[in-house]
């Protein structure tokens, strides 16, 4: 059943009706392209429950600080407007101005008359709603736009703070605990889509000259004491001390794959009415300890309609496999296993089909010491490298199990490469040349995503 959160007090004109042109143009960040910050740097938390990635935006003023778990395939910032103080900053983005045609594409208005005008109830404002076919719900936004405080950086530390003036964002009467399976104590969503002009990193880099348009990830595993970092505007990256070395020396390429149609995933809120804004790429086939597993890889670029197969997602934290591929990968990582390392396989614990006695399984740099596995990816020899820490879950004392999940026969995408999976890579997404690039893990550097970045 679709539900709809839009309040009955909220008065939807559709945008035939509206004959009012906006004196509201958009004011262009000219005035800010004096200053040249390179890059700006967020930091990232996970929380150990929901398994969910997110930072902690300072906007508004006075500052409001809002949990913002981190979609990387998000067209949009959302906000609860429920938990948004009144901001002497805020601005609603008027029905039908140009920046509202920019942001929406196909958007209506809302007119929202209910006691003083607020985040999220204002007359005249550019709306959208979002249907998602996967948690069918359907969430009704209105755009807004605030000043956001953000820490420039070298790449080592975080350095000045900057305002960022009209950072727009979508808000809602949204409960985000209902809004992910496992719930949620965040008040919001940052969207980095990759063909959005709303995600953070599009609206940094239009706003700063020198700030290119590009980001990256390094996503903290758990119980960790320092942050992971989301890098807007590219390298170096440091990580320090053990690591002394700019890590973009270590980012391996692969193209972002774009179709047409476009590649088909949909992470929470998404609209499916716009352009993907998923990042894809395209995996060619897999390895364990250096052996192809086999199986059809056809699954792995096809599903008929000739859409690109392998998305990465900051919001499944356990990658999802095509049944036939997680079948021959647990085939072959069970048989490697038992011959090479001489693991003692346990019964299984759902949604995992291969766990193992862990008494007899080495620690290493890089986790347990498993069969390694291998993503051969397009346009590259050297492969995605995934060790233990980054494929094995322990699910209980002594049991460690393949961290992989069945996704059935017809699943959205062939593979959905989950936060378990990226937890300490550093992962780089440049939309000027279209091109992904990862480290593998940086505990094999003896280095991690978790890093002090304050001097
Ligand atoms: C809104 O204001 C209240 C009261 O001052 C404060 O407790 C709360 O943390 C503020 N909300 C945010 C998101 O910062
Ligand atoms: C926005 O789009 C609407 C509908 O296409 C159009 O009437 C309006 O003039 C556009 N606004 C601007 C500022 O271009
Ligand atoms: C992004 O903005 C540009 C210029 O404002 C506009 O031409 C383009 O259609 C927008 N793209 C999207 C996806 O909204
Ligand atoms: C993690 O999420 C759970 C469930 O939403 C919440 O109860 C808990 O407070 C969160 N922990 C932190 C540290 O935010
Ligand atoms: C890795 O780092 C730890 C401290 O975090 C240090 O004790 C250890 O000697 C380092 N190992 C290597 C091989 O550099």
């Amino acid at each position: 059943m679709a539900s709809s959160s839009s309040s009955s007090s909220l008065h939807l004109f559709f945008l035939f009706l509206i004959t009012i042109v906006s004196a509201f143009i958009c004011v262009s960040s000219n005035a800010f392209k004096q200053t040249k910050p390179n890059a700006f740097i967020f930091p990232v938390k996970k929380n150990d429950t929901t398994h969910q990635f997110y930072t902690t935006l300072d906007m508004g003023k006075p500052s409001n600080y809002m949990n913002m778990v981190i979609d990387l395939g998000g067209q949009f910032s959302w906000l609860d407007c429920n938990q948004y103080n009144i901001s002497s900053t805020y601005r609603p983005i008027r029905c039908m101005s140009a920046k509202c045609n920019a942001t929406t594409e196909g958007f209506t208005c809302m007119d929202c008359l209910d006691g003083p005008p607020r985040p999220g109830c204002t007359r005249d404002t550019c709306a959208f709603s979002s249907y998602n076919p996967e948690t069918e719900m359907s969430i009704f936004g209105v755009v807004g736009e605030d000043t956001i405080r953000v820490s420039s950086t070298d790449g080592r530390f975080s350095l000045l703070d900057f305002d960022i003036r009209h950072f727009s964002f979508a808000c809602g009467d949204i409960d985000f605990s209902s809004v992910f399976d496992k719930g949620s104590a965040s008040q919001g969503i940052l969207g980095l889509g990759r063909a959005s002009n709303t995600s953070v990193a599009t609206q940094l880099s239009s706003a700063f000259k020198h700030v290119h348009n590009k980001f990256a990830l390094c996503l903290p595993s758990s119980k960790q004491f320092y942050f992971g970092s989301i890098f807007v505007g590219g390298g170096p990256y440091y990580f320090l001390p053990h690591y002394p070395d700019d890590a973009s020396k270590l980012l391996i390429k692969t193209p972002l794959i774009v179709t047409n149609p476009p590649n088909n995933y949909h992470p929470p809120l998404s609209r499916t009415d716009v352009s993907s804004q998923d990042y894809f790429i395209d995996v060619k086939g897999i390895k364990i300890d250096g052996k192809q597993v086999s199986f059809d890889t056809s699954l792995l670029w096809l599903n008929g309609e000739g859409f690109v197969e392998t998305v990465i997602s900051t919001v499944n934290y356990y990658t999802v496999l095509h049944s036939a591929i997680y079948k021959a990968l647990v085939r072959d990582f069970v048989k490697e296993a038992a011959t090479n390392k001489k693991m003692k396989r346990v019964g299984s614990f759902p949604p995992f089909g291969a766990c193992f006695s862990s008494e007899n399984i080495k620690n290493t740099m890089t986790g347990p010491a498993v069969p390694i596995i291998d993503l051969v990816v397009k346009g590259n020899n050297v492969p995605w490298r995934i060790y233990g820490a980054n494929s094995m879950v322990k699910v209980k004392k002594n049991v460690l199990c393949l961290g992989f999940v069945d996704g059935g026969s017809f699943p959205i995408t062939s593979i959905i490469l989950g936060g378990h999976l990226l937890e300490n890579s550093l992962l780089e997404f440049d939309l000027e040349s279209s091109m992904v690039g990862f480290s593998s893990s940086l505990l094999f550097h003896n280095a991690s995503c978790s890093q002090s970045r304050v001097f």
